[in-house]
């Protein structure tokens, strides 16, 4: 039997070090704004991801704590940071370290936004 490698969830993407991600979220998730280079480094458009729940990049790899901290977080007006490793439209994977942080309006929290820059774990094997 053939088996091509590598398997296509072991690729990872960087993304390129001149370039952020950023993304904007109602407060249920659902994404309202993505950046171009959110969009590329995830293999979808834009249009694609505007409108859809943010878990659309969730890689099954992520404990579910990591995101219920961020929630708690988020949710209590504070600021989060964390390592995140996202799961790409073809399957494949990156890793960014996300500051995600509450948006206001007139005091109130009507949203959240995500700004994120590229983490790398060279492989030393
Ligand atoms: C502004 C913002 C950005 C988010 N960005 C990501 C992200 O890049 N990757 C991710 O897996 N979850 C992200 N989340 C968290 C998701 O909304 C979701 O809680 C998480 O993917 C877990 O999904 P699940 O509860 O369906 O397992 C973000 C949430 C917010 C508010």
């Amino acid at each position: 039997m053939r088996v091509n490698q590598p398997v296509i969830t072991q690729v990872e993407t960087l993304l390129p070090k001149d370039q952020f991600i950023y993304s904007r979220t109602d407060l249920k998730g659902i994404i309202v704004e993505a950046n171009q280079a959110f969009a590329d480094i995830s293999a979808y458009t834009r249009e694609e991801m505007i409108g859809q729940p943010h878990n659309l990049v969730r890689h099954p790899d992520m404990p579910p704590q990591a995101f219920e901290d961020m929630w708690r977080d988020l949710k209590a007006g504070r600021p989060w940071r964390g390592l995140v490793k996202n799961r790409r439209k073809d399957g494949g994977f990156y890793w960014v370290v996300a500051n995600a942080s509450p948006v206001r309006e007139n005091g109130k929290i009507v949203g959240y936004r995500w700004l994120s820059i590229r983490a790398h774990f060279p492989r030393t094997t």
